[in-house]
């Protein structure tokens, strides 16, 4: 693959909800000579999340949003412009975009999500799947659309369920899968750019 200096990087954004270990991970990997991304800011709903700190640590610039008020989104996009941001990733990102929102950036935002979908879309996938007997999970990298989990899908990773496995474990071994898939699936969108 070519090399990348960091001109050549797609600016993006990283919108989080939480403990931003996928943000962490995505920011590793952004520093990469094979990637072809650059962090430039990072997006959180949530002032408390744990995550804000990778940002900190890697000066990468911050902006919390809580994302009910049209005015504050409407200045958020423009940030986003400002910055030449052409990749949204939403890593554990736990509000719904609006509509307009997803129109502005369509095409350009995607998501990880930790189940096989299209099942198991919206919220505590592990505790669905541990109750319904599942023998199989997993993760998706998918586009956004306006629909919940619904955009179509860049990769996915299956894992075996053990009978010893509980929410914690699933979640401990899905999210491990989550920090090869997303660097993979933005390579595989990028790579045409
Ligand atoms: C990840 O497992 C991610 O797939 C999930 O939240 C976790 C965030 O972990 N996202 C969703 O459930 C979105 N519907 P992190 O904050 O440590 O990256």
């Amino acid at each position: 693959m070519v090399k990348l200096i960091g001109v050549n990087k797609i600016n993006t954004s990283v919108f989080i909800s939480g403990k931003g270990t996928n943000l962490k991970n995505l920011i590793k990997f952004s520093k990469s000579n094979n990637s072809p991304i650059k962090i430039n800011i990072v997006i959180s709903n949530q002032k408390k999340a744990y995550g804000i700190k990778y940002a900190k640590k890697n000066k990468i610039k911050i902006k919390i949003i809580n994302f009910s008020k049209k005015h504050e989104v409407n200045q958020l996009l423009k940030i986003l412009k400002f910055n030449n941001i052409r990749l949204i990733c939403l890593a554990g990102f736990l509000k719904i975009l609006s509509k307009d929102f997803i129109k502005s950036f369509k095409g350009k935002i995607i998501n990880i999500h930790p189940s096989l979908l299209p099942k198991y879309k919206g919220l505590n996938t592990h505790e669905r799947v541990l109750e319904n007997n599942e023998k199989f999970t997993g993760c998706s990298v998918h586009f956004v659309n306006e629909k919940l989990d619904g955009g179509k899908i860049i990769l996915q990773k299956k894992i075996k369920i053990f009978k010893k496995d509980d929410i914690k474990s699933l979640k401990k071994r899905v999210l491990k899968e989550e920090y090869k898939l997303y660097p993979k699936s933005i390579i595989k969108i990028l790579s045409n750019y």
